[in-house]
């Protein structure tokens, strides 16, 4: 949603020709002269091929949780890859970063590696179903849990008018290529919404595997769970006996350093974690109760990957969860992320607007909204988007970037500034009055 420069579209032409839409993720690609082209960064700045610098609150989807080319964490990977970066075998880093998280996450005592977040949905639904002997999986609509078959259906994308009725909500695909088949094994429910979870149960909660929920709506804005939500889900899962998994790949190290087992005190069976974990590396884990995660041990559900474990991600996630260890991280996150709360509410109560912020510090959704939407479906019409299209706009063509269309939520780094809050903030009060005209 940039406007590239001269050099930005001379160089986004050799990416159109050579890889489709010029990007590596469908998600990536804004418009053959809108898509950001990255030339370099440093903390919580990205700067394009004309030289243009943006304040970053994508920082890669989530991902970067200290700055971009944090030196203590590149530091750490340094001095790894001169004594070997893959073995047929297992290496320091892989078992310290497991220890780090058994450390960091309340009730998680076993853990396995891997490299992205759809590979850690992908097992954690399989070890589910695994020990459970039960194939179908419940997940909510408007949650994204990677770009696996099993889990590509009512994502943020899907239309409303497809979803069907909130009470019997059916499964809408988002990518052709996805097996109609697999949606037998597919059910959905609204978020939040404890009744039409019971009434789904009552009719087929023995055969459920798992649940599979975003602790926070993370590609939704942030959505919140009800008061209590979770630990609904928990007990309606332990009276079903289906395994509940938390998909922490937004979530984990970023709401808090136990991610959403510290922040919301509930156990999930098994949680999934990515992103914040490494820095921006590729790493990725999933984790939970010895007596499940055995199950990839002598019990027969398989895990496997050349690269999960190996010795650049592990050892960047070594760094950052160090980092995150030593304290110091979230306290500089949420300041930042509390500072743009306040004033963003601050403007927004100045010039009249309703507005609400969805999720935590670290990673908050903001809507032009009167009262919180209370599931995806809510999201997709309660919110003035054509507004938060027209600040967002604003402030990107003026050096802040938060995502276009205001979904996603502005994900704040260890090394964003009082300066970049400021800054931010007088560019969104910009927007604002360009906006209202
Ligand atoms: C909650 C959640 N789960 C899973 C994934 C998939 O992770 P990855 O893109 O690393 O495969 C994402 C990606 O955004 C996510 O937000």
């Amino acid at each position: 949603m940039i406007k590239q420069g001269t050099k930005s579209k001379e160089f986004f032409k050799r990416a159109m020709a050579v890889t489709p839409n010029g990007v590596s993720s469908n998600y990536r690609f804004y418009g053959e002269e809108e898509t950001v082209v990255v030339a370099d960064a440093k903390g919580g700045h990205i700067f394009d091929h004309d030289g243009n610098r943006y304040i970053d609150y994508r920082l890669g989807w989530g991902p970067v949780l200290i700055g971009h080319a944090n030196e203590f964490v590149n530091q750490r990977v340094k001095e790894a890859i001169d004594h070997g970066v893959s073995f047929a075998g297992t290496q320091k880093y892989e078992v310290s970063v497991c220890e780090r998280i058994i450390d960091l996450c309340p009730g998680v005592e076993m853990v396995r590696l891997a490299n992205t977040g759809t590979e850690c949905t992908m097992h954690a639904l399989r070890l589910a179903r695994g020990h459970t002997g039960r194939d179908l999986i419940l997940k909510f609509e408007g949650s994204y849990h990677g770009a696996h078959d099993n889990v590509m259906w009512s994502t943020q994308g899907a239309p409303l008018d497809q979803v069907g009725n909130r009470r019997r909500p059916t499964p809408y695909k988002n990518s052709l290529g996805v097996p109609k088949v697999i949606e037998d094994l597919i059910i959905t429910c609204p978020w939040n919404d404890e009744e039409v979870l019971s009434e789904i149960l009552a009719e087929r909660g023995e055969e459920i595997a798992a649940i599979i929920v975003e602790p926070i709506l993370g590609n939704s804005n942030g959505l919140l769970p009800a008061e209590g939500y979770h630990q609904f889900l928990r007990k309606i899962c332990d009276e079903y006996g289906i395994v509940l998994i938390f998909d922490e790949v937004k979530t984990g190290f970023r709401i808090a350093p136990g991610g959403a087992r510290e922040f919301f005190g509930v156990t999930p069976d098994i949680s999934t974690y990515a992103k914040a974990m490494g820095n921006g590396y590729p790493v990725a884990a999933f984790g939970g109760k010895k007596e499940i995660m055995m199950k990839l041990g002598y019990g027969g559900v398989f895990q496997g990957g050349t690269y999960t474990g190996n010795v650049v991600s592990t050892a960047a996630a070594d760094a950052t969860l160090e980092l995150i260890q030593s304290g110091e991280v979230f306290s500089k996150i949420n300041k930042h992320g509390l500072m743009l709360q306040a004033g963003i509410k601050e403007i927004c109560a100045r010039h009249s607007i309703p507005v609400v912020i969805n999720g935590a510090p670290g990673m908050f959704g903001v809507c032009f909204a009167d009262e919180a939407p209370k599931d995806w479906r809510e999201l997709k019409t309660k919110p003035n988007w054509g507004l938060s299209t027209a600040v967002y706009q604003h402030m990107i063509h003026n050096g802040v970037m938060p995502e276009g269309g205001g979904v996603e939520p502005f994900f704040i780094c260890m090394e964003h500034t009082d300066a970049d809050a400021e800054e931010t903030l007088v560019r969104f009060e910009e927007g604002i009055v360009k906006a209202k005209g």
